[in-house]
């Protein structure tokens, strides 16, 4: 597979396999020794208050500020008012006996403030430059008051889109979560950690949370080493190697051992396999959670469980505050087991530059929604909308008038998605904004319709169709609000939901030209509706220039070059579904299907190979597909060598033509399969 290019008119693209190059942020041994010598001084609750991450409390009353004197705090998340971090940190710097600084952490996922698509969009886009230029102008929005940890990336490889998190990673391909993960982190830290716009990374989260049964959030997985090595891993050990300063357990237990006690992820892969030295935080009270898991007695027994399995922080289980102390006095944890998680903690807080820069420097200007950010937010929603179809409809040229209808047309709010926890809904221009402003000779008609995704009520669709009829061409915006998908947000019907099809129905009886635009946080079945329409742009909440990016394309300023970062399912059932699935001792072929069979037939076999009867064995678009307007000719393809050694590279050919005179960007896939040899 090979990332976005510019494809100007015909030119040869060089596909190489392998992975980018790791720039690691190792410590110095100034660095190291100026922990030892910390640590030395510490007491033993004052180590253990370095391993406490706790929520924002809405303010800083007294209690809160004798535990900061006392040291028993390491890090926050969630506060975000620029005076009160300063605060709290002068606290921690010259009131505490040993003056260690805090970190502050949220998670900016997708943007601070300017938000970006979400990252399944992002992950369409394919361009590796995009998505670190996003991750940077994140970091330098939030590290302006005071953020220097976001809980990003998250590199779970998510083959089920009923898990509302599949809006929150790249998609279904390990080789995709690797590059574009390694991107983020590169965004976000830049090559030096101390500079003061610099985040620290969280590769999360590790690992095998996509694979939770029936994609249910929290759930169970079981994954054979096999697998976990293949398909989940490598993305980590990537980030690993990236230098991600942070990585984050998963929720989910795995063959059993929930991620936050699993010594085997933790330490034997990574810090012995990997000779990973950053810091491994806990998920939100995720070493509680073993209780339910049945894995640990009580909290006291989570602590003991967390810290001999290598979890360095606990984010708000106080499962350490509470216990770890006792822990090590009863001989049940190491002092040298703690010692380690406080090295890794100091470590970042070195790397970061804390001890010498702890303050932040308010702002003279707004940091936020700069001419910088919003461009490039608007090139992200360009670069991430998918087109799926297109009966010559689309680019819109030469059209006097054109109706803007469907819950998502004006929702500034939903268009955002996921995490954009903060972002200013003012500031997110929607699809019927951009048209309003941008194209001032074309006369819209707008009406909602469904004033939302789940509206079933088709009381206003009438003004909605009226405003079909009035015009040249109807523009359907269609989807999922954002609180549809995300954490905790999975779904066991992933079709259109509320009466958004009925309402497709009634604007198909108008016999106008419609281009569906879907804008939702995961793939939607939406087989029948696809008929219906002449055109379909597929966009994953694609954030503050979701009106703008797609105004672009829909009116030719821009040409689509998106393709799926996931297999876009038929129905439900197939979940989970994904390319490269295993090739099976009957690959499906010979399908019939449960129509075909006729009716009153005796027991007969059918096919017998591996497909449903009902939905036969392809999806409804498969991983990487992608329209443009231009089309692209392969010529076929050569390769350097036909034998791949180890540690080989191999280099393989093809002319690319760019068929028509548009000049447009292109991803070109190259898919490889072991065989057993
Ligand atoms: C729970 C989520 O699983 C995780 O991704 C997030 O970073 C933490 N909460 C902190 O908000």
């Amino acid at each position: 597979m090979t990332f976005k290019k510019l494809v100007p008119w015909c030119v040869v693209i060089g596909f190489v396999i392998g992975l980018v190059a790791a720039c690691t942020d190792k410590p110095t041994n100034q660095t190291e020794k100026r922990i030892e010598a910390l640590l030395k001084q510490m007491t033993l609750e004052e180590k253990v208050g370095q391993l406490n991450q706790i929520n924002d409390v809405g303010g800083l009353p007294e209690d809160l500020k004798a535990q900061l004197a006392s040291g028993e705090i390491g890090s926050f998340l969630n506060v975000i008012d620029p005076e009160l971090i300063i605060e709290m940190q002068r606290i921690a710097v010259e009131e505490s006996r040993l003056g260690i600084p805090l970190i502050f952490a949220r998670d900016v996922i997708h943007g601070y403030k300017t938000i970006f698509p979400i990252p399944l969009g992002q992950a369409a886009s394919w361009n590796r430059d995009l998505v670190e230029l996003g991750a940077r102008i994140s970091a330098e929005e939030a590290s302006a008051i005071g953020i220097r940890w976001t809980f990003s990336p998250m590199i779970d490889i998510s083959r089920d889109a009923r898990w509302g998190r599949i809006a929150e990673s790249f998609g279904e391909d390990t080789y995709l979560n690797t590059e574009l993960g390694v991107a983020m982190i590169r965004g976000y830290q830049t090559d030096d950690l101390t500079d003061p716009t610099a985040m620290a990374a969280c590769a999360k989260h590790f690992v095998g949370y996509g694979a939770s049964e029936s994609g249910k959030d929290y759930n169970t997985t079981w994954i054979p080493e096999v697998q976990m090595r293949d398909v989940y891993l490598p993305p980590f050990q990537a980030a690993a190697e990236a230098g991600a300063a942070t990585f984050m357990c998963s929720f989910n237990d795995i063959n059993g051992v929930p991620s936050t006690g699993n010594k085997h992820l933790n330490i034997n892969i990574l810090r012995n396999e990997w000779g990973y030295d950053g810091v491994l935080v806990s998920d939100w009270g995720s070493a509680e959670n073993m209780i339910p898991h049945g894995f640990a007695h009580d909290l006291k027994d989570a602590a003991r469980i967390a810290a001999n399995a290598g979890m360095d922080v606990d984010m708000m289980s106080y499962a350490y505050p509470q216990h770890l102390a006792d822990l090590v006095r009863e001989g049940k944890v190491s002092e040298k087991t703690v010692d380690n998680a406080v090295r890794n903690i100091l470590r970042l807080k070195f790397r970061l530059g804390l001890f010498e820069n702890p303050y932040i420097e308010l702002p003279t200007e707004n940091p936020f929604y700069t001419e910088r950010a919003l461009e490039a937010a608007r090139q992200s929603v360009v670069e991430s909308t998918i087109l799926l179809k297109n009966e010559g409809v689309l680019p819109l040229t030469n059209v006097k008038s054109v109706a803007v209808v469907g819950p998502m047309s004006d929702a500034g709010l939903d268009q955002m998605g996921t995490w954009s926890l903060g972002a200013d809904p003012n500031f997110s221009i929607t699809p019927l904004a951009a048209i309003r402003s941008e194209y001032p000779n074309i006369t819209v008609n707008a009406a909602r319709g469904l004033e939302y995704s789940r509206v079933k009520d088709m009381k206003e669709v009438g003004k909605a169709v009226e405003a079909a009829r009035k015009s040249d061409v109807v523009l359907f915006f269609a989807g999922e609000e954002a609180i549809l998908s995300g954490e905790a947000k999975c779904l066991a019907n992933i079709s259109l939901q509320g009466a958004q099809t009925e309402m497709l129905k009634a604007l198909k009886a108008t016999g106008k030209p419609i281009v569906m635009v879907v804008i939702a946080g995961r793939p939607i079945t939406m087989g029948p509706e696809i008929e219906m329409v002449d055109a379909v742009l597929y966009a994953f909440h694609p954030g503050s220039m979701t009106g703008p990016g797609i105004a672009d394309l829909i009116f030719g300023k821009a040409i689509p070059s998106a393709k799926l970062p996931v297999t876009m399912p038929k129905m439900v059932g197939q979940l989970p579904i994904y390319y490269n699935h295993k090739n099976t001792g009957r690959p499906a072929n010979n399908i019939t299907y449960m129509d075909d069979i006729p009716y009153g037939a005796e027991q007969f076999s059918i096919g017998s190979t591996s497909y449903h009867l009902d939905a036969g064995d392809k999806p409804l678009y498969p991983f990487g597909y992608g329209l443009s307007y231009t089309t692209f000719e392969y010529s076929p393809v050569t390769l350097s060598s036909n034998i791949l050694k180890d540690n080989e590279t191999i280099t393989v050919s093809c002319d690319i033509t760019n068929t028509v005179k548009y000049k447009s960007d292109t991803v070109a896939h190259l898919i490889t399969r072991a065989l057993r040899g």
